[in-house]
C-alpha cells in the first residue's frame, strides 16, 4: 500500500507566522527522501494553509506523484490547469470547517459541479479522484462523474468511539473499495489515520493508497522535539 503524505500542517506553521519557515517543499523531499509515494496538499479557497506559490514549487521540486486536493469550482479548476498536478482530489469544503467533514455527495447535489470540474481536468491531462463516503451508491455515481478513482473518506472508521461501531465503519470501507475495484476505479483512502487505527486499513488488498496528514506530522514535530532543542542549546553555548 502506497503512502501519500499531507503535508498541509507544515503550510498551517509557516502561516502562524507568516514567515519563510518551515517550508512545506522541505517536508515533501524528505518525506520523499523516506519512501512516501506522494505529497498531498489541499489549495483551500481562504488559502489558510497552502498558497499557489506551494503547489508551483512542488509541481517542479517533487519526484513522486503531487495530488492537489481542492474544491471543484471554476476557480480551482483554473489553477489546477495551469499548475497540473499528477492528480486532483475533488473535496467538499466549508469555509468554517477545521478540516474536510466528509465525503462529496456525487449521487446527489454535487453531482453536476463535480462531472463538470473532473471533465475539465481529465481534458487537460490530470487525473482526478473524488472523495467520498463508502457508500455504494456514492462509489457508483463516482464513475459516472468520469473520475478514475475514489479516495474513500475514513474519517467516520477513526472517529468511531466504540469497537462494534468501528468494525461496521471498516467494514463499511472494505465494501466500498471492493465495489469500486470491480466499478474499474483505483481506490484510495484517507482522514484521520494514525499510527493507532492503520493496520485494519492496510489489510483491505483493493486500496491502493493511503493520504496521512495529521497524525504523521503531529508525530514528527514530537520525533524531532530533541533534537532541535539539543542542536539550539549547543548554538547557545558554543565552546
Ligand atoms: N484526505 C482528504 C480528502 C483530506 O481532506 C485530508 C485532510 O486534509 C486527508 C485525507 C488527511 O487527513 P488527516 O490529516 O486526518 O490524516
Amino acid at each position: 500500500m502506497r503512502l501519500g503524505v499531507n503535508i498541509d500542517h507544515v503550510a498551517t506553521v509557516r502561516q502562524a507566522r507568516r514567515a519563510r519557515e518551515p517550508e512545506p517543499i522541505t517536508a515533501a523531499l524528505l518525506a520523499e527522501m523516506a519512501g512516501a509515494e506522494g505529497i498531498t496538499v489541499h489549495l483551500r479557497g481562504d488559502r489558510r494553509h497552502i498558497q499557489e506559490r506551494d503547489i508551483e514549487l512542488l509541481r517542479e521540486a517533487i519526484a513522486t506523484k503531487l495530488n492537489v486536493e481542492m474544491a471543484a469550482t471554476a476557480e480551482m479548476v483554473r489553477i489546477a490547469s495551469r499548475v497540473k498536478p499528477d492528480q486532483v482530489t475533488l473535496v467538499p469544503e466549508r469555509p468554517d470547517e477545521l478540516t474536510t467533514t466528509g465525503g462529496l455527495d456525487v449521487a446527489g447535489a454535487a453531482r453536476a459541479q463535480v462531472s463538470r470540474a473532473a471533465g475539465r481536468l481529465t481534458k487537460v491531462g490530470i487525473a482526478v479522484s473524488v472523495f467520498i463516503d463508502a457508500d455504494p451508491a456514492q462509489v457508483r455515481a463516482s464513475r459516472a462523474t468520469g473520475a478514475g478513482a475514489i479516495e474513500i473518506n475514513t474519517g467516520p472508521y477513526a472517529d468511531a468511539r466504540t469497537g462494534h461501531a468501528r468494525k461496521a465503519a471498516l467494514a463499511r470501507v472494505a465494501d466500498a473499495a471492493r465495489l469500486a475495484r470491480d466499478e474499474g476505479l483505483e481506490v484510495l483512502a484517507g482522514h484521520g489515520l494514525t499510527y493507532v487505527n492503520v493496520h485494519p486499513i492496510s489489510l483491505i488488498q483493493e486500496i491502493a493508497e493511503v493520504n496521512i496528514g495529521h497524525s504523521l506530522i503531529a508525530r514528527a514535530v514530537l520525533v524531532g522535539m530533541d533534537r532541535a532543542v539539543r542542536e539550539m542549546i549547543a548554538l547557545l553555548n558554543p565552546r
